[in-house]
């Protein structure tokens, strides 16, 4: 197969994808709120451009949707969008990755390969975790972005290309040129345009639309009955602080829509680190238990136990601490403390 070849079978398989993602919708960017709309105006001003675009954002926020929306809204939408996420890329492989390289240039080059750069070409490059790259392939980097012309390793030919470059990352940057860990020049030629994306907890009235949307989507994803948050649910997700974003959301929504056997979703069925405080106010927790102490564990443990007594007992909480042993008042007070109300 040629390189011509190869590049025009790449470009159709991401075309296919496009117009799928189209009609499927799935590259609505959902939110109403002041930031929002914002970066939507931003979008619609930048898009048209082929200036560098630096996306900014915690993880999940909505990065590489907005990456690809720029691509979508741009004269470049026919053309490839490509990715590359510099942190998964082993160091000794990165620049044969992004640069392409000819058979036989180094032990393991068994066939030419392609580089981003050249895929890419009258398209869009996305870099993304930019703040991963090393030094060494910043420095690479920086000159392709200027000059738009590279050499594949072991290649005589020096390529030519016409590449948008949007970048995204989540560190801060700024700092890390500090602390001698980014390129300032670098930082420079990428940020010509810089997007912000909020945290969900900056834009939390966008809950519910995204929310339903997710709902939506899942529902007919796994070809159930549409299903809908009940009154606390929903106040319960709104209050929240969302540290993984409208990734952690999505998430969930899934879970609810494959988890929760009716079409009402009620307070109890969430997860219990988004009803307790801690999941307000602290960083992700580390883990995959989804708990952070044994103390929360087992206040989980027993909210779940006394919502179903109560359930079984009709939402009588005398009958429920009867059978609990416990004192009336001693149930109340243990209610309240696990936040357990009776219209659940
Ligand atoms: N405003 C939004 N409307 C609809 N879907 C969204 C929105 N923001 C994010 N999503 C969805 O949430 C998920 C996470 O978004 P995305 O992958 O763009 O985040 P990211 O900022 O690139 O995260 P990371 O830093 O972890 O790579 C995706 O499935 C994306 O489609
Ligand atoms: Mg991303």
């Amino acid at each position: 197969m040629t390189l011509r070849h190869a590049v025009e079978q790449l470009k159709l398989t991401a075309q296919n994808r496009l117009l799928r993602d189209q009609l499927e919708g799935q590259q609505r960017i959902i939110g109403d709120s002041v930031p929002m709309k914002a970066l939507r105006q931003q979008l619609g001003l930048a898009a048209p451009t082929s200036g560098r675009v630096l996306v900014y954002g915690e993880s999940g926020t909505g990065k590489e949707l907005v990456a690809r929306a720029l691509h979508n809204l741009s004269p470049r939408a026919q053309q490839l969008f490509v990715e590359v996420n510099c942190a998964a890329i082993p160091e000794e492989l990165i620049e044969s990755e992004l640069f392409g390289h000819v058979k036989g240039s180094f032990t393991g080059a068994v066939e030419d390969k392609v580089g981003k750069f050249a895929q890419a070409d009258t398209g869009t490059l996305f870099l993304d975790e930019v703040g991963d790259m090393s030094l060494r392939t910043q420095s690479k980097v920086l000159r392709v972005i200027e000059e738009q012309r590279f050499t594949p390793i072991g290649s005589g030919n020096n390529l030519t290309v016409d590449v948008r470059v949007i970048a995204a990352t989540n560190k801060n940057l700024e700092e890390e040129i500090q602390k001698g860990n980014f390129r300032e020049d670098l930082f420079y030629r990428l940020n010509v345009i810089p997007f912000y994306v909020p945290p969900l907890r900056e834009h939390p009235e966008d809950i519910p639309a995204l929310a339903n949307y997710f709902l939506g989507e899942f529902a007919r994803a796994y070809g159930r009955r549409p299903k809908h948050f009940s009154e606390s649910a929903l106040e319960t997700i709104l209050h929240y602080r969302w540290p993984g974003n409208v990734r952690e959301l999505k998430n969930l929504v899934e879970r609810m829509v494959i988890m929760v056997p009716g079409e009402r979703i009620e307070r109890r069925h969430l997860p219990p680190n988004l009803y307790r405080d801690p999941g307000r106010s602290g960083p992700p927790r580390p883990g995959t238990s989804g708990f952070s102490s044994l103390q929360e564990a087992r206040a989980a443990y027993e909210r779940d136990y006394i919502l179903r007594k109560l359930q079984e007992n009709h939402g009588n909480v005398s009958r429920t601490a009867e059978v609990l042993g416990l004192e009336r008042s001693h149930l109340y007070r243990k209610m309240k403390s696990l936040g357990i109300t009776l219209s659940e």
